[in-house]
């Protein structure tokens, strides 16, 4: 029977017995996790016992351990899924060749440089979410937060075992700085935008989880695609757990949605504001500025990184071993909106500069699957209103859109227009403290907050009212 495995200091499954070195190099690591966790994980709730998932192998169906745990005491572990035997380099240049299991020379630096960026996405995430507890409008909602946030942790340590097994000490130094940099600080910010913003109330969360994990989604599935086999392994079983914070993201949406509608139809005038909830218009907001900034995580439209990641086989398409039957992208074009002398036209991009569009294309079309669902909540919450995602050209700060404005439309405004216009479309500063004020922490048991509807089932066949979260005994 599948137990956790409490002899060993950091549960793995990539025999780190074997491996003194490595095995040193992480324990001396873990303390420093451990601070960087106690001081920037969920602040005041670390001596609580909550009911998470852990992971305890990566075979399919028993990978996961549930039950009550203080937070500190997770079992951060290192799993990656199982080796495929004869795997082979699935794209670019090298296509075909045998999966490298070391880290290739000529691309030991670009290498090291996706793993750190991913890397920093994860401790970045749990410190924007930190305050967020102080608010919860549920413990089963309280509970789903902090599973995202030890899973971000358990993240981290995938990516901190790739730079200490295979990069050196330059590995070392930056699973050290990865501790160090904090999400919006001024002096040494998170690398990414999106995570230097902050996140102070649930329905951002929401969002976040729902469009931001989503980016992680995509980019972890590109990097699966990679011919550096650990890193694909470490992915592949990254993104079993990313599933859990998308479905946080997209029914926590749907049920602020839900709530919105139900209380617009009680209120005499329509208005979900008078009964203590959110709008759905005001919800079209925060969907506006999220998707905006996690499309920009996909770099820029045009781009030679991009083309040089594709052709040297370090990251592919989604999906692209079993959704492609051509793998070099060479003497391919993808049609792409470009702005020439200030007007848009259309421009034929060779295919291997064109790999970020083509990864925000998929995981585009993942988000308009999510918006058709929330739209049937609608529907069967008996209004008309509906919400859409914008244009893949408005509010953009990267890429080759950044310097015009663009409605939701996608129709190119003048500077003026956007500036008179953009408390339409975005949330204002009377917005956000709208919802704020909306924010109080319900802990009662099976209670809810207003602005909310309750989820359709609790966790692992546990009641919504289920004591996911207890405070400290004694
Ligand atoms: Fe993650
Ligand atoms: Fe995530």
């Amino acid at each position: 029977m599948a137990g956790i495995d409490y002899a060993s200091l950091i549960p793995n499954n990539v025999n780190l017995d074997s491996d003194k070195k490595l095995q040193r190099a992480l324990e001396k690591w873990q303390p420093a996790f451990l601070d960087w966790w106690n001081q920037m994980g969920p602040e005041g709730f670390q001596a609580h016992d909550v009911y998470l998932r852990t992971a305890i192998s990566t075979e399919p169906g028993g990978w996961a351990h549930f039950g009550h745990v203080k937070m500190p005491d997770y079992r951060w572990g290192i799993f990656l899924d199982a080796q495929e035997p004869d795997r082979r380099i699935p794209c670019g240049d090298h296509a075909g060749e045998p999966a490298w299991q070391e880290v290739p020379g000529e691309y030991r630096n670009i290498l090291r440089r996706i793993i750190v960026t991913q890397a920093d996405t994860e401790p970045a995430s749990v410190e924007q979410q930190r305050w967020l507890a102080q608010t919860a409008p549920s413990l089963y909602d309280m509970r789903n937060l902090f599973q995202v946030n030890v899973e971000e942790g358990r993240h981290l340590w995938a990516m901190v075992y790739l730079l200490h097994a295979y990069f050196g000490k330059d590995g070392r130094d930056e699973a050290d700085d990865l501790l160090a940099r904090r999400a919006g600080d001024a002096d040494k910010p998170r690398i990414l935008d999106a995570f230097n913003q902050p996140c102070p109330d649930w329905l951002t969360f929401f969002c976040f989880t729902c469009f931001t994990d989503r980016d992680g989604k995509y980019q972890l599935g590109a990097l699966a695609e990679s011919g550096f086999d650990p890193l694909s392994r470490t992915c592949k079983f990254m993104l079993t757990e990313e599933a859990h914070h998308l479905f946080v993201g997209e029914t926590g949406v749907e049920r602020v949605l839900r709530r919105g509608a139900q209380l617009a139809k009680l209120d005499r005038n329509g208005d979900a504001r008078a009964q203590g909830g959110i709008p759905v218009a005001m919800v079209q907001k925060w969907i506006n500025y999220w998707f905006s900034y996690s499309i920009d995580l996909f770099g820029s439209e045009i781009s030679t990184n991009a083309a040089d990641f594709f052709g040297a086989g370090l990251k592919g398409r989604w999906a692209e071993s079993k959704d492609y039957d051509e793998h070099t992208a060479l003497d391919q074009w993808q049609r792409m909106q470009v702005i020439e002398a200030g007007k848009l036209t259309e421009k034929d991009i060779p295919l291997r500069n064109a790999m970020n569009e083509v990864l925000r294309g998929s995981y585009i079309k993942d988000c308009e699957r999510v918006v058709k669902r929330w739209n049937q909540a609608l529907e069967e919450e008996g209004t008309d209103v509906r919400v859409s995602l914008p244009d893949r050209k408005f509010f953009r700060r990267q890429g080759i859109y950044a310097d015009c404005h663009f409605t939701p439309h996608g129709d190119m405004i003048s500077a003026e227009e956007w500036q008179a216009r953009r408390g339409e479309w975005l949330p204002s500063e009377a917005d956000r403290s709208y919802v704020a004020s909306l924010m109080h922490q319900v802990t009662e048991r099976g209670k809810i907050a207003q602005w909310l509807a309750p989820p359709r089932k609790g966790i692992h066949g546990n009641a919504f009212d289920y004591e996911y979260v207890r405070p400290p005994q004694g």
